[in-house]
């Protein structure tokens, strides 16, 4: 039955992979599996506004994000929805009003391409629930993540938690390079809620953007090796967070979040996203972690920005730390506390 107007409202959360997607094929697809963790705090905020029209032959729509009208983010959503149009053939039989908003500050580098990206997702998988109401749960989600990957990859990753693979590997039965899935093996309690203090160390804006890393990842000389080490950590993680094993964990992790900078490092043209106190918050960690052998580690995102993640049960203990020794190299002592969250809900 023809559906005239409507509104619908989801809020989703960013993610922090701990072994990391750099390097795509054709239509985003990734070059290694990764896997992450859903966030719980950072998130975004959307509502979606519908009306019937007379079919055009261009999308129409207006964003606004946290109230203001946003001319700026209008080419990277009309290329989002060129490339979902053959799955979303109703995208131009309506006008479109997007609202977002998100729970962090905007300009804090956390990149909100994830969180934002699946909340529109997931919106516009509403007015396809509405347009047909007997799919399926389960395909609402998988095509949600689906959806969201053609945004921005690793965005596939925010729709549930709160650990989530994407991308084909022999050892994730039912993994996929179309969507994520929860990871489906067995994790041990040492990673419930799992803490993420996020250091703000610098919140301008990246100087290279995530896109054109990937693909620098092109003919890049060792692209083949890291690929093969992303596998290799993802099967390695299997056994570690079933385990529990945190002092493994803490191995792969800080080896993903550092060979993936390198990467950047040894591309062509070379950049570093790293800043300074980036350096200094990693050899505190590195020194504390030394003196009271707590299992606290670092991962780093494509920015200068820190996330130290560490098991809740050492929460109070780390978290003195980090207040009285990182909080020092924030931009303007800035942070963010955050665990694992369970992902995306329709408000
Ligand atoms: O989703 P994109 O295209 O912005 O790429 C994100 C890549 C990293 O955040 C650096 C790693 C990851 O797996 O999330």
């Amino acid at each position: 039955q023809p559906v005239e107007s409507g509104s619908f409202k989801w809020q989703s959360p960013s993610n922090i992979a701990l072994v990391k997607y750099w390097g795509k094929k054709k239509h985003q697809i990734p070059a290694n599996p990764s896997v992450s963790f859903t966030l719980d705090h950072c998130k975004t905020l959307t509502q979606l506004d519908f009306q019937k029209k007379k079919p055009g032959s261009d999308f129409d729509f207006d964003i606004f994000f946290e109230g203001s009208k946003k001319e700026d983010f209008k080419p990277k959503i009309n290329t989002f929805f060129k490339r979902i149009e053959r799955y979303c053939p109703f995208l131009k039989e309506y006008s479109l009003q997007i609202h977002s908003e998100n729970t962090f500050p905007h300009s804090s580098g956390i990149a909100s391409s994830a969180s934002g990206m699946s909340a529109l997702a997931l919106c516009l998988m509403s007015i396809e629930k509405k347009l047909n109401p007997n799919i399926s749960a389960e395909f609402f989600i998988k095509k949600a993540s689906f959806l969201s990957r053609l945004g921005s990859g690793s965005a596939c990753r925010s729709i549930e938690g709160e650990l989530v693979v994407w991308g084909k590997h022999q050892e994730i039965k039912g993994s996929s390079d179309f969507f994520g899935i929860p990871y489906p093996n067995h994790v041990h309690t040492n990673f419930k809620n799992y803490q993420d203090t996020i250091l703000l160390v610098d919140k301008g804006r990246k100087e290279v953007s995530s896109s054109v890393g990937h693909n620098l990842m092109h003919g890049h000389p060792f692209a083949e090796a890291r690929f093969k080490q992303a596998g290799r950590n993802l099967a390695d993680l299997n056994s570690v967070l079933a385990e529990g094993n945190l002092e493994e964990f803490i191995k792969i992790v800080e080896n993903e979040a550092l060979s993936l900078h390198s990467m950047m490092m040894s591309s062509m043209p070379y950049f570093i996203l790293m800043k300074p106190d980036t350096l200094e918050i990693i050899n505190k960690i590195w020194d504390f972690r030394r003196q009271s052998s707590l299992p606290v580690c670092f991962t780093l995102d494509a920015g200068a920005n820190v996330h130290v993640l560490y098991p809740e049960k050492d929460k109070y203990e780390i978290f003195e730390f980090i207040k009285n020794e990182l909080v020092a190299y924030c931009e303007n002592g800035q942070y963010i506390c955050d665990q694992v969250g369970s992902g995306a809900i329709q408000l």
